[in-house]
């Protein structure tokens, strides 16, 4: 048996890493506290759970799904992105749901990348953007996101003989894992930048409905000349809490689209239907758990920082997402440091150089973690420091 070449180009993905560590951990008894992971804590609503029950008992949906997505499913897309973003999309041609939008950004690869091709990739960040560009034998080409420039790229650095040869440039605001968050005006040079080298965009925006403070993050669709050359990865995970039903959407330009389309309706066979009825009666059903979410994350959030602050680990507040992105003390490494705060601590975060060599110095805490736990969190951080003098 002889194992493509392609595989010894992947690193182990980052989170089965760290999860088989906290496991072997637990399974010697000992009692880890992670922040390492973004994934809602709090359960799917009620309504969205009930009416998947309903279409799970309803035989039609017990065979193959609808490749391309319900059309009530695909309709319901474009009426949430016009209720929120004020965009109007052809849902039968500007959206298609995939089976959580990880699958689509890893496919999207495919319908750009030849061997030897560049892709522009920011660098902290989330990994399926270089991971699959590598698996369809192209080059990320790393973008900088420096905290000096609010975690944004920097376009004038890209050298113009490296944009003219990339096809496609990833972009995801708000950002994981810098909590970063990026207005129209950036989206405008963004475009602006991609028409100027005949690229694709994909932009990701899992985080849009996960916001505080007032904010509500834009769509990069809101950008009239967007759908001309790019797209939008959404999801209903982190909105709707609903990580394990495995259901998202990309949204924008239709040649690029019906790509996507092309290669998933070879590889996959849709998304099974209670769960898209399920999708339905989440963007069409009550939305007042959003606010009541993120009230919960925001008291997390200011709580967490509090506690960073007094021991050194210095961090920005994000104005979106569920993560912090906290700069570690001088002297250690990102990975250093995360050994030595789940050996000394028993906590577990993930280090800054898991999503590119410029998280290197940062560490990311996600507040997905119950309040009780938080609390204990907290106080071991606390003990922790104060034992290190
Ligand atoms: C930036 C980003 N994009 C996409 C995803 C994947 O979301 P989904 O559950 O829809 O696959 C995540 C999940 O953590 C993410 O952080």
């Amino acid at each position: 048996m002889e194992l493509a070449k392609r595989l010894n180009r992947l690193p182990q993905y980052l989170f089965v890493e760290i999860n088989q560590k906290i496991a072997e951990l637990r399974a010697r008894g000992e009692d880890i506290i992670s922040f390492a992971i973004g994934d809602p804590d709090l359960p799917t609503p009620s309504n969205i759970i009930e009416y998947m029950c309903q279409a799970a008992q309803d035989p039609a949906n017990h065979r193959y799904p609808e490749t391309a997505g319900l059309p009530e499913l695909r309709q319901a897309i474009a009426e949430w992105y016009e209720r929120r973003f004020g965009v109007t999309l052809d849902p039968a041609k500007e959206v298609l749901p995939l089976i959580g939008s990880k699958e689509g950004i890893g496919h999207m690869a495919l319908c750009f990348i030849e061997p030897g091709d560049l892709a522009l990739v920011p660098d902290p960040s989330y990994p399926p953007f270089s991971l699959g560009t590598i698996l369809a034998g192209g080059k990320p080409y790393f973008m900088p996101l420096k905290e000096e420039n609010e975690f944004l790229p920097y376009f004038k650095a890209i050298p113009n003989e490296v944009a003219d040869k990339a096809k496609l440039m990833w972009l995801n605001y708000p950002n994981n894992p810098t909590g970063a968050i990026a207005g129209l005006d950036f989206f405008e040079k963004a475009v602006h930048f991609a028409q100027q080298h005949n690229l694709a965009i994909c932009h990701d925006a899992p985080y849009t409905e996960v916001a505080f403070d007032g904010y509500k993050p834009p769509s990069f669709m809101q950008i009239a000349r967007a759908r001309e050359i790019g797209v939008e990865f959404h999801s209903l995970s982190k909105t709707y809490h609903m990580t394990g039903w495995r259901i998202g959407m990309v949204v924008g330009n239709a040649d690029m689209v019906d790509a996507l389309f092309r290669v998933k309706s070879n590889l996959d066979s849709g998304i099974p239907q209670a769960i898209q009825y399920a999708a339905v009666e989440a963007l069409r059903g009550s939305q007042e758990h959003i606010a009541e979410h993120n009230a919960i994350l925001q008291q997390r959030r200011d709580k967490l920082l509090k506690v960073l602050n007094e021991i050194g680990l210095k961090a920005r507040t994000p104005k979106a997402t569920f993560y912090i992105w906290a700069k570690i003390p001088q002297g250690y490494t990102s990975i250093d440091f995360t050994k030595k705060l789940l050996d000394e601590a028993g906590i577990a975060v993930t280090p800054g150089t898991g999503y590119g060599k410029e998280g290197e110095g940062y560490i990311r805490l996600s507040l997905t973690i119950s309040d009780d736990r938080l609390e204990q969190g907290m106080s071991r951080l606390l003990t922790w420091h104060r034992r290190r003098g």
